[in-house]
């Protein structure tokens, strides 16, 4: 235990040596690695750092975060801040769980983050959806499948990161396109998020500061398409509009809105057509979301009031309680995987507030 003990804070400390040792060019995570792989039982042992964080089980629980994270503080009064941030994260998160509530919290890249820091990096503006107001889904008689989750007809593209970017909304665009294009066509695509980012601000959207994929869909179907990936890729910050034509991967003949809070539309639409994109309210504790299904009775649900896009990729029942699927943009070490679940049936959150669906060219309403 001692010998790991030291091992795992002198991690902690490399973040620092690391820091003060190549300034501004630490960004590279390659001196993280060869450090983090280096011989650390010969390592030395910062003790002034020692002094300030002590041994505790919290402050090895600290070091170890800050490691699997690739964490990088410039000074030592940033790692005492952060640590005092990370002891409130890990409060947070085990009241929680001492609860035993239908869903569970765990430490993740967000614990050395307050709850305004992640407001201000990773959530857009709360944005007016109600433009979205009454849809144009319609619904029929076909039977909904009990349960349905579009990774089983692998046509979801891989969990995505937008980083310190409030770009939510195009990454739920561009989920919903990627899962649209091979659902016809058969074929993996990616398609590019920096292009929302830097052009879509004609609809209504605000780059790193939010916007809706309904106001993205009506771009990309004025605009001609949006580019792939490849063509366009993500560097996470508002820039200039760079689109080229000849790099179009996806156009938009139509979009589809769900009429404002209808969970029956959405439903059905998920169940029978594709996944969905869906804007909700993300609340402080959700930040920390592990597994189950999230329910809250502190987030609110109207057009006001949400302020994360994502894309509904299914439903199912767990624990008798009805949730829907969600793929989120916070990497594939958040969450389940990249997912979560959110409780079905009360609007939670306005999960059903502003959602819609793209229709590409060349396809059809089923
Ligand atoms: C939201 O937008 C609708 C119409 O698009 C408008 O009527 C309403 O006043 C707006 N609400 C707020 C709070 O801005
Ligand atoms: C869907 O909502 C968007 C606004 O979010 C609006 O611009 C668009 O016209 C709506 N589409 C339809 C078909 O009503």
């Amino acid at each position: 235990m001692a010998a790991s003990s030291s091992t795992l804070f002198f991690f902690a400390v490399l973040c620092f040596v690391v820091a003060s040792v190549v300034g501004n060019s630490f960004r590279s995570q390659n001196f993280i690695r060869s450090f983090a792989e280096a011989d650390v039982e010969n390592g030395p042992i910062n003790l002034e750092l020692f002094k300030l964080l002590g041994g505790s089980r919290q402050a090895l629980s600290f070091a170890r975060f800050a490691v699997r994270h690739g964490k990088v503080y410039g000074s030592v009064e940033e790692i005492v801040h952060r640590f005092r941030i990370f002891i409130n994260s890990v409060d947070l998160i085990m009241s929680h769980n001492s609860k035993k509530l239908p869903y569970q919290l765990g430490i993740n890249e967000f614990a050395d983050m307050s709850w305004d820091e992640f407001q201000t990096h990773h959530l857009g503006a709360a944005q007016n959806c109600s433009a979205t107001g009454k849809g144009n889904h319609i619904l029929t008689d076909e039977k909904l499948p009990e349960t349905k989750d579009w990774r089983e007809d692998n046509i979801v593209s891989p969990v995505k990161s937008q980083g310190n970017c409030g770009s939510c909304w195009t990454f739920s665009t561009t989920g919903a396109l990627e899962a649209a294009y091979t659902q016809q066509t058969g074929e993996a695509i990616s398609l590019s998020e920096q292009q929302l980012v830097d052009c879509a601000g004609g609809f209504n959207n605000f780059g790193c500061n939010g916007g809706l994929p309904s106001q993205a869909f009506e771009y990309i179907k004025y605009n001609g398409g949006l580019d792939t990936e490849e063509s366009y890729p993500y560097v996470g910050a508002n820039g200039a509009c760079h689109f080229r034509n000849k790099n179009v991967g996806v156009k938009i003949a139509d979009s589809v809105n769900i009429t404002e809070g209808s969970e029956d539309e959405l439903k059905h639409a998920v169940g029978l057509i594709r996944p969905v994109s869906v804007a909700y309210q993300v609340i402080h504790d959700f930040r920390f979301y592990k597994s189950g299904v999230f329910t809250s009775e502190n987030c609110g649900s109207g057009s006001m009031d949400v302020n994360h896009a994502v894309l509904a990729v299914g439903y199912g029942v767990e624990n008798g309680m009805p949730y829907w699927l969600i793929k989120n943009s916070w990497g594939p070490k958040w969450g389940m995987n990249g997912y979560f679940k959110m409780e079905m049936g009360k609007n939670m959150c306005g999960v059903a507030t502003c959602a819609s669906y793209p229709i590409i060219e060349n396809q059809v309403f089923k």
